[in-house]
């Protein structure tokens, strides 16, 4: 239990601040015993007749000394306690307060404020570290000007980097040198940034549309100077698109990106100078996945577009968050919808929306995108208000047209511009922009959970009209949404009908119904035969839509829907619908069979010459096990795996020659980044990852071939995973090359721990447990930790094994990390949210080791709010 019982803090209870940070100039001196950090600020109090304290927030901080107007305060003008700097009397007219702390970055295991990764230090202040730096009004509607001075050695911190222009620099006498940065635009205190270390640039510049030329600078540890041209291409085009998108110009005359090896989150957009994840900056064909080419792409972009979603234009308070993060993650997903097939893209948006958000809405962590509370605000930086946050935008483009949104940000803009705003905020340019009434548009900001909608419809032969019914479910408390629906209407030859709404003069192949009401009903006219409708286009909203179907109309969705979302959808919902039919005979000790039906429609797919490769390897794919287990009452751990991989080594079986025809066609395809190349390569190594379920001779010396041959790392970290679940000699010599050849870089060692987390094989647990003793793992590294224990933890069948010692390594990594980072502690925590969807047996074990944790005398506060709300 904690001993302090953290209080949650409230949406409802925001006031304005008692003061204002005019400007704050820094002043840091980097040393390897302590770091001094003096600031200078001017601070304004709200009205000029106030007689309130000044508090400010400070965190792990040793104050050296203090002084207001000049004057040194002594200890009864002011307290100092665990997390504040209280001055109970300050003048009513603008003020200048000094502070002196004492930091030390290199025993900062938390990663949060200033600390050291590989020697050099850096910054991570969202959404609260700045007081872990100095004392400061540490909250977003404070936005003052910032200069910053860096003092360190000159022979171990050469580059010394700060937000804004370099305006000054100079050399002292003792071997240290300085650097001072001003940054013109003022900013809250979470988009602060500072580097220094050892750093090589990889430059280039950018001419905005207006000719002004911007210099690009990407910085990385010496070793990685050969992995920064892929991140500074996709910084040129995100700054051409938000420019030609949405007329948005880049501010200041540099932009830097940084990247750390040891990194909480993905990527932080501090004011021209982002520090980066390395994971998200650093590629090479050899070292880099094209998933990997294709999230740097995206997270560079996202950093990006924050520079006016998140930084021009901010948040008031940290319940606002998804106005930035839910709009930058949009603007992010619309930019790799253009920039490479928008259909793949938004496939994989929705695939993660629906495995990790709809979850998160199952859970006792459910919240709206725009929280009413928290008590770690670290812990609210979820998929609900990240990507659910981006669904929610989505849905004004979907209402008000592209032009129409277009003309909501451009009001937004002008309105807002200098200023930390609201949803509220949001929605009002969006509204009226467009005059359009979205008052109840907001219970999307209000209300947790996914909406459920009942669909049925109805053929009238003799009216020749189509009507289809729509219901919403909603739960107890909570009100109608406003849904937009996207239907066409299928003909028998698989062609679109043209749609006419009884109420409309033209017609259209897709069209919106807008649905408000519980329950509203809509007829098109003119349909010549009893249509097949596709529903939910393009995933138009992020709900759950009932409809249900026969297998065969599912699988002539799947071979004709012409929009390719509900194609795939269609095969995943047949493949659902498949696999629980064998659950049920499984679980009645019935022999399995596969439908040839489904068998069927796989082929089609397989044998389909048009369909893109990229889509048709989505459509390849089987829903995960994760994903099953979400749409069923109670997880079915045993019946899911056994039958899903029943299913894979079904199909790989029944279309062998057509998995090697594939495997061939595609695998001479010569190494190149193109969207083509990229297809090749997704469609070659689905085939593989089939044809290794047969684990023969042949198959596994197809994988061993291309994990040898292979000049990409797409092809061998593919290969590799192939060979992990193969139970011949060939699996440990290919982990033993791999490890031999890439033991010198972090990112690609990565890739070694997670293949083998990964492995359906019954021996997993015991591996990850060796792996847990292996000198390359690093528990403090986050991407390293995460690389084998978050990887595992979504390994459904082998962590959720029945004799829950997997469960218990989990307590024993959270209890450890809750000292060492807090932030990755309660990550780690949260896979037992899902604690009670599972069977009695589970259920209990999971809870012993919650009630285990929560009982540990020195909890964090974000690992507490996790497993309180869990265990409630
Ligand atoms: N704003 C960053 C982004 O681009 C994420 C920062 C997350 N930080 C945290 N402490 N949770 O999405
Ligand atoms: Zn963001």
């Amino acid at each position: 239990m904690h001993p302090e019982n953290p209080q949650a803090i409230y949406r409802k209870d925001y006031h304005q601040p008692d003061f204002f940070i005019e400007s704050i100039d820094l002043h840091f001196s980097l040393d390897e015993d302590v770091t001094l950090v003096h600031s200078q600020m001017v601070i304004r109090p709200r009205t000029t007749n106030q007689t309130v304290p000044l508090v400010l927030q400070g965190e792990s901080l040793v104050l050296k000394n203090l002084k207001l107007n000049g004057q040194v305060l002594n200890t009864h003008d002011y307290q100092v306690d665990k997390i504040h700097l209280t001055i109970p009397t300050v003048p009513t007219q603008s003020f200048t307060l000094e502070t002196i702390v004492e930091i030390k970055p290199q025993e900062n295991t938390a990663l949060t404020g200033l600390y050291k990764s590989s020697g050099n230090y850096c910054t991570q202040c969202e959404a609260e570290g700045f007081r872990r730096i100095t004392y400061f009004l540490d909250r977003p509607d404070v936005m003052a000007r910032y200069t910053t001075t860096i003092v360190a050695d000159k022979n171990r911190y050469p580059v010394l980097l700060s937000n804004g222009n370099r305006v000054e620099y100079g050399e002292l006498t003792d071997g240290r040198h300085w650097v001072k940065w001003a940054d013109p635009f003022p900013k809250p205190s979470y988009l602060f940034a500072l580097v220094a270390g050892n750093l090589h640039c990889h430059g280039g510049k950018f001419v905005t549309r207006s000719g002004r030329e911007v210099r690009l600078e990407i910085w990385v540890e010496p070793q990685n100077h050969d992995q920064c041209e892929h991140a500074l291409q996709s910084l040129a085009k995100a700054m051409r698109w938000d420019e030609e998108r949405f007329g948005l110009e880049y501010d200041l005359d540099i932009y830097m990106i940084v990247a750390v090896s040891d990194f909480n989150m993905g990527a932080m957009e501090n004011k021209g100078l982002n520090v980066f994840n390395a994971k998200f900056v650093l590629c090479r064909p050899d070292t880099a996945t094209d998933d990997d080419y294709e999230n740097i792409e995206a997270v560079i972009a996202h950093e990006y577009f924050h520079n006016w979603t998140g930084n021009r234009v901010t948040c008031r308070d940290w319940f606002q968050l998804t106005l930035k993060e839910g709009l930058t993650v949009f603007r992010d997903q619309s930019f790799t919808e253009e920039m490479t097939s928008a259909a793949v893209k938004r496939i994989q948006d929705v695939r993660i929306l629906r495995t990790s958000q709809f979850a998160e809405d199952q859970s006792p962590m459910a919240h709206p995108i725009r929280p009413e509370s928290y008590i770690e605000m670290n812990n609210f930086y979820t998929v609900t208000v990240y990507n659910k946050g981006a669904e929610v935008i989505r849905l004004y483009q979907t209402l008000l047209g592209k032009d129409g949104f277009r003309r909501g940000m451009d009001l937004y803009f002008q309105r807002h511009d200098g200023q930390a705003v609201t949803c509220d905020d949001f929605r009002a340019a969006m509204a009226d922009a467009n005059k359009m009434d979205l008052s109840q548009f907001e219970r999307w900001y209000d209300q947790a959970g996914t909406p459920v909608v009942d669909v049925l419809g109805t053929y009238n032969a003799l009216e020749k009209t189509y009507s289809l019914t729509l219901r919403q479910q909603i739960p107890a408390n909570l009100q109608a949404w406003h849904i937009p629906i996207a239907v066409g209407l299928l003909g028998k030859n698989g062609q679109d009908l043209p749609l006419q709404l009884a109420t409309e003069t033209n017609s259209n192949r897709t069209c919106i119904i807008e649905l408000r009401e519980v329950e509203q009903t809509v007829t098109f006219v003119n349909i010549p035969e009893a249509p097949i409708p596709s529903l939910l286009r393009h995933f138009s909203a992020p709900i759950k839509l009932n409809f249900s179907r026969q297998r065969e109309e599912l699988a002539f969705l799947m071979a004709h829907d012409s929009d390719p979302f509900n194609r795939w959808e269609a095969g995943q919902q047949l493949a659902q619908q498949v696999i629980f039919d064998l659950l049920a005979d499984w679980q009645a000790d019935k022999p399995l069979q596969l439908d040839p039906l489904f068998s069927n429609a796989v082929l089609k797919i397989l044998q389909d010459t048009q369909l893109e490769g990229s889509i048709k390897a989505l459509m390849l794919t089987l829903p995960t096990e994760g994903f099953l287990g979400q749409q069923q009452a109670e997880v079915a751990v045993e019946g899911l795996f056994t039958v899903r991989q029943f299913v894979l080594q079904q199909l790989a079986q029944d279309h062998y020659t057509q998995w090697l025809t594939i495997y061939k066609a595609n695998h001479h395809t010569p190494y190149s980044n193109e969207a083509s190349a990229i297809a090749c390569r997704r469609l070659k190594n689905v085939a593989l990852h089939y044809l290794c379920r047969l684990d023969t001779a042949e198959t596994t010396a197809l994988a061993e071939q291309q994990f040898t041959q292979s000049d990409n790392m797409t092809d061998q970290q593919s290969a590799l995973s192939c060979l992990v679940n193969t139970t011949g000699t060939a699996k440990t010599i290919a982990l033993t090359r791999f490890y031999t050849q890439w033991k010198e870089n972090p990112l690609v060692l990565d890739k070694w721990f997670s293949v083998q987390a990964m492995s359906y094989l019954p021996d997993t647990f015991e591996n990850v447990q060796a792996l847990l003793q292996h000198s390359d793992f690093n528990l403090k590294n986050p991407n390293r930790a995460r690389s084998l224990l978050a990887v595992f933890s979504q390994n459904q069948a082998q962590f959720h094994r029945a004799d829950g010692l997997a469960y218990q390594l989990q307590a024993d990594i959270v209890l450890q990390l809750n000292t060492l980072n807090p932030q990755i502690a309660s990550r780690f925590v949260s896979v037992f949210n899902h604690w009670r969807r599972f069977d009695p047996a589970r259920q209990a074990l999971m809870q012993t080791q919650l009630t285990r944790i929560i009982q540990h005398p020195d909890l964090s506060k974000d690992v507490y709010e996790v497993v309180s709300k869990s265990l409630n």
